[in-house]
């Protein structure tokens, strides 16, 4: 196990990397998320995510969306600030200022979305977390992630990665180790591959995560894991480190609520990830 590089999670690791918020601090310690989601019809996604984020202990997060998505947040996560998808100049400036990029959740399959992977790949240099429709436009075009400027994150589920890798669910499910391994090593990315015992691996350290449950099995939560993660990285966590503490305390959030629910959503996590945390 040891000489693989193939960790499991523990706890105590994860308590180890998590740091304290100090009493000096202010706002601008804990960074600015920026978050690339929701399309007309599909504003839930978007609203999960960047609550996520904020509740996740950004110091900042923005949304960057269409106006359906933008009411949604204004409405539901009044902390977050917002810019219209439109405001190409804006937002390119803004993406150059801020410590994370979160894209894809609720975005749609469309050609924007494949243009907006794109343009955060060329301006930013803080952290990205792809994920859902951001990481499906990828399908064909994984080279675009070899000219990030940025470390990369990618969050699939077993779905998303055999379409990015062009093979069956049911060969990513026998081999998911490996299969992770060597799409992080060619590209130079993080995987994050979710589902029960979720991996995260840079292609030469591995971990698997062992918190989380079927009671989690439900639209949205992916969207939630995105924020949190990306929250994680503008606080300054690295990369690898953001990924372990955002999957393993995603999982055990998931697992407390479902000690007494049947069910566990995203508005669940959402309204409890910050006492995980703690
Ligand atoms: N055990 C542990 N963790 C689980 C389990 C389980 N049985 N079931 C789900 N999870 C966790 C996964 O590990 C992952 O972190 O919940 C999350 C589910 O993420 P996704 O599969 O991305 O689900 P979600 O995003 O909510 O819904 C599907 O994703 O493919 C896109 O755009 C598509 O809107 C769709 C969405
Ligand atoms: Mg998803």
């Amino acid at each position: 196990k040891y000489h693989n590089k193939e960790f499991f999670l523990e706890r105590k690791f994860i308590q180890k990397k998590t740091k304290e918020r100090a009493l000096y601090s202010h706002k601008g310690n804990y960074g600015h998320v920026m978050v690339i989601a929701g399309s007309e019809g599909m504003t839930g996604a978007s609203t999960i995510a960047t609550k996520a984020a904020v509740k996740s202990g950004a110091g900042l997060t923005t949304l960057i969306s269409c106006e359906d998505a933008l009411q949604a947040v204004r409405n539901f996560v009044p902390e977050a600030m917002w810019k219209k998808n439109d405001d190409s100049q804006g937002i390119e400036t803004l993406m150059g200022k801020v410590n994370s990029i979160a894209i894809g959740p609720g975005l749609g399959k469309s050609n924007e979305t494949l243009n907006n992977v794109k343009r955060v790949l060329k301006n930013t240099d803080g952290t990205i977390v792809i994920d859902a429709d951001a990481i499906n436009v990828l399908e064909g075009k994984t080279n675009l992630l070899k000219e990030a400027k940025g470390n990369v994150i990618i969050t699939p589920h077993p779905g998303e990665m055999a379409r990015l890798t062009g093979m069956e669910i049911k060969k990513i499910q026998s081999d998911r180790i490996e299969i992770a391994k060597e799409f992080a090593r060619e590209y130079g990315v993080i995987v994050v591959l979710k589902g029960y015992n979720t991996i995260i691996t840079n292609g030469e350290v591995s971990y698997i995560n062992p918190t989380g449950n079927g009671a989690m099995a439900n639209g949205g939560m992916g969207d939630c894991l995105t924020g949190i993660i990306a929250s994680l990285c503008a606080q300054g966590y690295s990369p690898m480190d953001a990924s372990c503490i955002g999957v393993y305390a995603h999982g055990e959030c998931g697992d407390k609520v479902s000690e007494h629910k049947f069910v566990v959503t995203a508005t669940d996590i959402i309204d409890n990830i910050s006492k995980t945390i703690k």
